[in-house]
């Protein structure tokens, strides 16, 4: 029987386009930078489908009415640096009223296991939804020690969001935070022998800040 991956791929064609764009070489460090921003932006947009609602009553110039408004928890966004950074502003500009927390994690080049350097969070992360982005989920170390570290401080509610993603990466996330909604725009072949996601886009963090 074929294996079932839990993933939301959210391939809506605007999204997949600019994918495009950025998966190619020739893409420079502004363009890149500008069209993950972008995408981060459309893929917050079709997670707030599931976000619950509350009826309100306003009053308009012209008559009082009834209108619809968020309810339910406050969001929390946690991108995992360095990468996680570029989706970062995408994702306020949907979310203007979100607070930030910061992971700091870098894979070890030898081992590809996931070393922390860095956590700040907002102090009420256990009455927060938080949604986590990175946008690599290559063997999924990164993610899934970034998701003990915030279920370690509390969050209860967690929602991730990455870009590219390989089936590896998915099964070790489905596997170690079952409770946690995975979001992907695209599900890559596998991985090569150095870690990175085949075809994927290279090295995030190096082509969004333009480092080597
Ligand atoms: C990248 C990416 C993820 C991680 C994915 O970060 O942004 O955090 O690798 O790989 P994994 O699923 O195998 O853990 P990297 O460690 O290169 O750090 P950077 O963002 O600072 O460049
Ligand atoms: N991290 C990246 O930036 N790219 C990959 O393909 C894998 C991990």
């Amino acid at each position: 029987m074929a294996e079932e991956l839990k993933v939301h791929l959210i391939d809506h064609p605007l999204i997949q386009h600019k994918l495009t764009l950025m998966r190619r070489k020739e893409t420079g460090t502004k363009d890149f930078r500008e069209l993950l921003e972008e995408i981060a932006m459309l893929m917050t947009y079709e997670i707030a489908r599931d976000f619950p609602l509350e009826d309100v009553e306003i009053e308009t110039p012209v008559a009082k009415c009834h209108g619809k408004k968020l309810s339910g928890k406050k969001i929390g966004v946690v991108p995992i640096l360095r990468a996680g950074l570029g989706m970062l502003n995408g994702v306020v500009n949907m979310i203007p009223a979100a607070r930030v927390g910061h992971i700091g994690l870098y894979r070890d080049p030898e081992t590809l296991k996931p070393v922390e350097y860095y956590c700040k969070l907002p102090n009420d992360v256990a009455e927060r939804t938080l949604l986590v982005v990175d946008p690599m989920l290559a063997t999924g170390g990164s993610a899934a020690a970034a998701l003990d570290l915030l279920k370690q401080h509390g969050a209860k509610n967690i929602i991730l969001m990455c870009l590219v993603s390989a089936p590896e990466g998915i099964r070790v996330v489905n596997k170690e935070h079952p409770d946690v909604p995975l979001y992907v725009a695209a599900i890559d072949e596998r991985l090569n022998d150095k870690g990175y996601i085949v075809p994927g886009l290279g090295d995030a963090g190096d082509r969004i800040f333009g480092t080597v």
